[in-house]
């Protein structure tokens, strides 16, 4: 299979996301301020950029679980079928808890994730998204907190990937696709 050539525009500095992150932390604590000991949970692999600098803003008391939930194969557009590949290792009932996500996209990860976690019966759950695309919504979902509305665009970085490629960058960027410029 031949690759399909792209190049990377930066879309959101990693100083935007930083000041960003900043803002939210401030409202997350106001939020669980009466909370003894909050679950953050990061959904895999995507975010796991965004909960490493989230929780560091978060000076209070936190445990940090991990769910891993397929969407995305290793292509552009969401398979709409939610599976669960790895489930959290402690237990949520009565506790409060924090969702933390890279995109919302159509919904239906965040959607199914949430209808999951609230059967446990957390006393209370909230969700955050680094980014949300709400043009290409087909469940009827937002996040609590969201770091940054965009437009429907293919975006890598800062835990992000196409392809598994491209986590590592430190920024947001918008992937162009050289073939269709050229076309
Ligand atoms: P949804 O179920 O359609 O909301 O898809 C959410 C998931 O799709 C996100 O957690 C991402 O992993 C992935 N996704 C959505 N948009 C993008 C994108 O622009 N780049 C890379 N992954 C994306
Ligand atoms: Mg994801």
């Amino acid at each position: 299979m031949t690759e399909n050539p792209y190049v990377i525009d930066e879309m959101i500095s990693a100083k935007a996301i930083a000041a960003r992150i900043e803002e939210l932390s401030r409202d997350i604590k106001r939020e669980f301020r009466d909370t003894d000991k909050l679950v953050v949970v990061g959904l895999l692999r995507g975010s796991f950029v965004f909960i490493a600098d989230l929780v560091r803003e978060l000076d209070m008391p936190i445990e940090v679980d991990f769910l891993e939930a397929s969407s995305y194969g290793d292509q552009t557009e969401s398979s709409r079928e939610v599976r669960i590949l790895k489930d959290l290792r402690g237990a949520i009932e009565g506790r409060d808890v924090l969702v933390v996500e890279d995109i919302v996209d159509t919904g239906f990860t965040l959607s199914h994730v949430t209808n999951l976690l609230m059967s446990r019966s957390p006393a209370r759950m909230r969700t955050i998204a680094l980014l949300d695309k709400p043009s290409r919504r087909e469940v009827d979902i937002r996040a609590d907190w969201i770091g940054f509305e965009i437009p429907d665009e293919f975006v890598v970085g800062y835990g992000i990937d196409f392809a598994q490629r491209d986590r590592n960058l430190p920024f947001i960027g918008k992937v162009r696709f050289l073939s269709e410029q050229d076309a």
